[in-house]
Parts: structure tokens; sequence; C-alpha cells
């Protein structure tokens, strides 16, 4: 059978303690029930004596959430150790975590220890933590920067100790994959330990070989690695969860080992972090970025219809998405129009999809995407079935008052082919606000802004306006209608007009599609 790789997850610990990744107490809590949903084996809920605020978390997860093994870190003094163990009190698995330098540098500079010290430190402190918990970890900091022949000293101190899991962190992100896989087979020879005391690799991303180091480290004989949900973490971040166990699961030929991780809980649990950190991964990140299972090239379009395996080497359900994309935008072709025109119940001849085709290149090239509900309209207006038109903003103004218990006031004017020009003002505590509230009155419908991303799209610099600026402002929003998401995408030269633009053009998707499902009396997806 293939050996089990355990995994660790130390999003809320070393990503959290990363700029921009803090989260609340009932974030972490609502994350670390995404982890166990997700079947990590152990989650390292915090660093106890850190604040008072991380002991609290650590203790509700222990109290609250079943499954993972529960851990919290502590550095290799008493005081340290006994928060943490009064934090995982609750835990019905629990973790202490404790870590000291090795390498010279950290020794001389940081600690201020002989390396007899150090082993000293390390044996009573490992002991220590032993009297709270079972399991205890003992992590040998900047590992990869310290004398091969002192590592094994201190890891095989920290076994004697009663340390069960041994981790080499790659601190710095300085490590290859060359290197630490010749370290692990090293030290898997050489520390002296009993049979049950596992080696494990924490890899940080400086120089983006996490994943691959972590790997590496395995086929050298850890048998746990330490990884993040989208791989947050100090500086450039920890391994990426994902992208490690989406590797070991695609490539079981060349890795030789599994991991007892849900997959398909693997989009959830990134989505909730990027929900309660408000960062989402970078589009074009592996497995969770929002282009990992998007197509948008024709001729990858063409080869997916036919067999995905032509360019898709994992199915996205495997991570829990409904589906891969074929993202209509420019580069695509015929076929994938066809394809979802059928999908929206518009069977297209060939002189129907030659018209469709130019309309909706015209319109990817404004706007970038063409979502299910915009190509629904164009369809519905070339086939004559779109009965009534689209609003259009003509006019945006916004008054700020400055006295403090004043909230901004919006007057927002509509064109509409058949109702005319109509008006209509409204306040709310931001500006934006009271923009959308004037919309949603004039057009009648409700909607819930979810999310804004923006692009400043500089202009050329021969083309640039009066003052030496000279950018469009281009939005994709996500707007929630009756519990449904929309996408709005506008393009002007300022934030306020093409917020509202995009706002409403979410609101006519929503219209168009609910038109559309009325005619066929059919559900069907917006995207
Ligand atoms: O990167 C590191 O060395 C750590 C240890 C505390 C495990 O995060
Ligand atoms: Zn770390």
């Amino acid at each position: 059978m293939a050996p089990n790789v355990l995994i660790f997850d130390t999003t809320l610990r070393d990503g959290e303690q990363a700029p921009g990744f803090s989260m609340s107490e009932d974030g972490k809590l609502k994350m670390a029930r995404a982890l166990a949903a997700l079947n990590v084996d152990i989650i390292e809920a915090g660093f106890a004596a850190a604040s008072p605020g991380d002991a609290r978390a650590i203790a509700r997860i222990a109290a609250e959430v079943d499954g993972p093994r529960i851990c919290s870190l502590a550095r290799a003094v008493k005081g340290d150790i006994d928060a943490a163990a009064q934090a995982l009190k609750a835990a019905k698995k629990k973790r202490i975590h404790v870590f000291l330098g090795t390498s010279p540098i950290h020794r001389e500079f940081k600690l201020e220890m002989s390396a007899a010290e150090v082993l000293t430190r390390i044996a009573d402190m490992v002991a220590y933590a032993r009297e709270f918990a079972d399991d205890v970890e003992f992590s040998a900091e900047d590992a990869i920067r310290t004398e091969p022949g002192f590592l094994v000293e201190a890891l095989s101190t920290a076994a004697a100790a009663g340390a069960s899991t041994l981790n080499v962190p790659d601190t710095v992100g300085y490590s290859t994959p060359e290197e630490i896989y010749e370290l692990f087979r090293m030290l898997s020879k050489k520390v002296t330990r009993e049979e049950h005391v596992i080696f494990s690799a924490h890899c940080h991303n400086d120089l983006g070989l996490a994943v691959a180091n972590s790997l590496a480290a395995v086929r050298g004989g850890a048998r746990q690695i330490e990884c993040t949900v989208n791989g947050i973490g100090e500086r450039a971040g920890n391994a990426a969860l994902e992208d490690a166990v989406m590797a070991i699961r695609t490539r079981r030929d060349a890795t030789g080992v599994t991991t007892n991780i849900n997959t398909r809980e693997i989009m959830n649990t990134s989505r909730t972090l990027s929900k309660i950190t408000s960062t989402h991964p970078p589009r074009n990140k592996a497995i969770v970025g929002a282009n990992a299972f998007a197509h948008e090239a024709g001729i990858h379009q063409h080869g997916v219809l036919k067999n995905r395996e032509t360019y898709e080497i994992m199915k996205p359900e495997d991570i829990g998405l409904a589906s891969n994309a074929l993202v209509l935008g420019k580069h695509s072709g015929k076929h994938a129009l066809a394809a979802r025109a059928r999908e929206l119940g518009h069977d297209l001849d060939t002189e129907q999809l030659n018209a469709a085709f130019a309309v909706f290149k015209e319109v990817a090239d404004e706007v970038g995407t063409v979502d299910s509900a915009r190509l629904a309209t164009i369809l519905s207006r070339l086939d004559g079935t779109l009965e009534t038109g689209l609003w259009t903003l003509s006019r945006a103004e916004v008054r700020m008052p400055l006295a403090a218990n004043a909230m901004p006031v919006a007057r927002i004017e509509l064109d509409h082919p058949r109702r005319g020009r109509v008006t209509d003002i409204a306040s709310a505590p931001g500006a934006l606000d009271a923009a959308f509230t004037a919309v949603s009155h004039i057009i009648g419908m409700e909607g819930r802004v979810e999310s804004i991303d923006m692009q400043y799209v500089a202009a050329d610099p021969d083309e640039d306006g009066p003052g030496g600026q000279g950018a469009d402002v281009l939005i994709e929003m996500s707007v929630a209608v009756e519990g449904e998401s929309f996408t709005g995408r506008a393009r002007t030269r300022d934030i306020l007009p093409a917020c509202v633009s995009a706002y409403i053009d979410a609101l006519c998707n929503a219209e168009a599609i609910a038109r559309h499902r009325a005619r066929n009396h059919a559900p069907a997806a917006a995207e």
C-alpha cells in the first residue's frame, strides 16, 4: 500500500502571521471548520502565547472542532508551553509544537546560546511539553541553514525527549528540491529515534519552490508536510496545500504516496479563506485561481468540448468546482459560442451563428468576458424575442455632505428605449450604496453587491489626455439578485460611472435571464 503523508495545516498560524491576513476569532473558527471538512490531519490553530486573542481562538477551536488534531505553537520556554497547554485543554486530540532556532545565525544573534545550550533547552522543553500532551512536535527553526551534524544531534535530542514529529523548516525559503531530498535521506538514516517518530517538511516560498521542495522532502522520507490554504504565509508564503495535495493525487505514479484530504472541499476551503481575509488568490493561481479551470482560447475550447483531457489534467469536480468554464471572450471561437447558445436554448443555424458571432466579438472587445446572461441578451435581440431594451446610464451625481451625521446623496438618470429617461434620488451611508439604491428603484430590482474588481487601464503615453493622465477604469462586479449571482461589467473614464454602469449591467443581465427562463420554462445557471 502507498505510504500516507499527513497534512499539517498552518493557515491559522504561519498564514495568519503574514501582513494582510489577520483573522478574527469567529473567522478562525469558521476556517477551522472548513479545514476539518477538508479532512486535514492537524490544524495548527495559532500561537497561544502570542496574544490573548490567539489563545482564545485556539481554545474555541479545541472545544468546538472535531476530527483533526488541534495544535498550538510554542517557543522553547515554559511560559509558552503553559499557554499552549492551557489553550488546548478541551481538544480531544492535541499537539504542542515546540520550536527553537538551530542554525549558527539564530544561535549567535537571536538566541545568544551555545550549541550545547540549544541541545539542553530542546531536551528540557520537549520533555516539559510531554507533561501536557502525548503528541509533541519539535521544529528546528532554520534547519536548512543548520550544520547537518548539529541538525542530526538536535533532532535526535528532541526524539529522545519524547517528540514524535521532527519538523525540518526551510524558514527562509532557500533550499532546492535536490538539496532537501538529500537532507531528508541523510536525516532518515542518521537521526536516532523510535520507529513511530516521523519527519516533517515546512517550506517557505521565497524562491517559488515551496511545493517542489515539500514533494522532494516526501521523496526523501518526510511523512508530514506543513502547508497553508492558498499558500498564504510569511513573506512569499508557505507551500500551498491545494497544490501539494493535487500534485500528490494527480501524479501518484511519480510521488508514490497518498493523503487523507477530501479534495472536493478544496475550493470551498479556499473561498472560505478568501472571504474571511478579503484577499483572493491571483487569477492564475494553480488549482484555486479563477483561471485554473477556465478556457478562453478558441483552439483550447474546441479541444475541451470534444474531449476535456486534451487540455485538462484534473477534473474540476475533484476540487469541488461544478464544472470547467469555457469563458467566452475575444479569443473564443464559434464552436464554444454555438455550444453555450445551445445550453441557453438557441440552436443556431450557420447564418444565425455568423450573425451572433459578429455581435459577440464586438461585445467581447469592449468588456472582455461575455457571460451567459449577457449572451442570452445578445441572442434574444438577434432573434427579436427581446421585447424591451436595456437600461443605460445617462447621468450620475453624488453629493457628499461634510456634516458628521449627514449621508451622501446620489441622483441617477437612466435611459430606456421604451420608458425614456427616468430619474431617482437616494441616500445611504456610502456614496456607491446611494447610487446603487437609486438604480434599483428605477429598474425595480434589488441587488446586493458581493464583490467589485477594478482595473486601472493606463492609456498609451501618446494618447494621454490633458494633464498627462489617460486611463480607463474597468469594473467587474458580482451582484446577488434573489440569491443568484450575476456579473456586471463596464469600462469608462471614471470610477463612479463605471461602478454604476456595471451595477446596471448586472441587473439587466439578471432581467434577461429571468425573461429567458420564463420563455423556455426551464431553470438555468447564469454562469
Ligand atoms: O518557518 C518556520 O521556521 C516556522 C517554525 C516556527 C516552524 O514557521
Ligand atoms: Zn514557517
